[in-house]
């Protein structure tokens, strides 16, 4: 039986690199699946795709209504919602002092505010299931200085504070529901391909997609499992 069997989980950003790498080990997991994406190119195809129920919607992570549909639409299709897996993400170069005032607002708008709406429309939806885990993709820059990216880091690290609050709100309410950041560096994907080749400040350094897809299973499964993927 798969760890994830029967299991309903909502992807964001689930047409790149980590998100696919999320759906193919969650349907291999017996997980139903929630597709979603601002780009739609492919993602029915894609879900079909996957051997295990799933569905694809276009989505915007920065709009609410768009948070409104996509939680009621995974309820009436599959009668429940288990995980949510912020993952959908965006990368606008620019140090402080260079970046404009629109890239700082569309990148918080899309990886902190994106997050946060996440996190709000599908906590009670978690809750009426009973229990289960959101799971938000933050980054190594929450922790470290990207001085070529001060938008980015600024988001990622507000991702990682959003969770902790999440995570102890829950565990106060005693609600049956996870919240834990999964903190990726370096897997080559067309975000990192194209800051490498945008400014050539950032080293890809191995395709570890899987590894992060990885990652996002466990934390969607449960603490007990924490670390249990092998460092290469
Ligand atoms: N690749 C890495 O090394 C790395 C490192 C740290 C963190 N991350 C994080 O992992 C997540 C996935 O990144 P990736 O490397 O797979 O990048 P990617 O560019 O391959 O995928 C990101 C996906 O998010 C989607 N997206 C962008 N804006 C959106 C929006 N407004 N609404 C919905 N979807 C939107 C894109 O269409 C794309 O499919 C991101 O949150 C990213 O910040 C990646």
């Amino acid at each position: 039986m798969g760890r994830l069997q029967g299991k309903v989980a909502i992807i964001t950003g689930a047409l790149g690199g980590i998100g696919r790498a999320d759906a193919v080990l969650f349907a291999r997991e017996g997980a139903r699946l929630v597709l979603t994406d601002v780009s739609d190119r492919g993602g029915q195809e894609f879900a079909a795709s996957l051997g295990t129920e799933a569905l694809f919607l276009s989505h915007d992570v920065a709009s609410e209504e768009d948070w409104t549909r996509v939680v009621a639409t995974a309820e009436e299709r599959f009668g429940r919602l288990d995980v949510l897996v912020n993952n959908a993400g965006l990368i606008l170069l620019g140090s402080v002092d260079k970046a404009s005032y629109t890239d700082w607002r569309r990148v918080n708008a899309v990886n902190l505010d994106g997050v946060f709406l996440g996190c709000k429309h599908a906590l009670p939806a978690i809750e009426r299931a009973g229990g289960g885990s959101i799971v938000n993709i933050s980054s190594i820059a929450a922790m470290l200085g990207q001085p070529f990216a001060a938008a980015y880091g600024a988001s990622k690290a507000g991702v990682s504070g959003l969770t902790k609050s999440v995570a102890v709100q829950c565990r106060q309410k005693k609600n049956g529901v996870r919240c834990n950041s999964v903190h990726p560096d370096g897997v080559k994907t067309p975000m990192v391909v194209k800051v490498a080749t945008g400014q050539g400040r950032c080293e890809p350094r191995r395709d570890r997609g899987d590894r992060a897809a990885q990652h996002a299973l466990l934390r969607a499964r449960g603490h007990r499992e924490r670390g249990a993927v092998p460092c290469q």
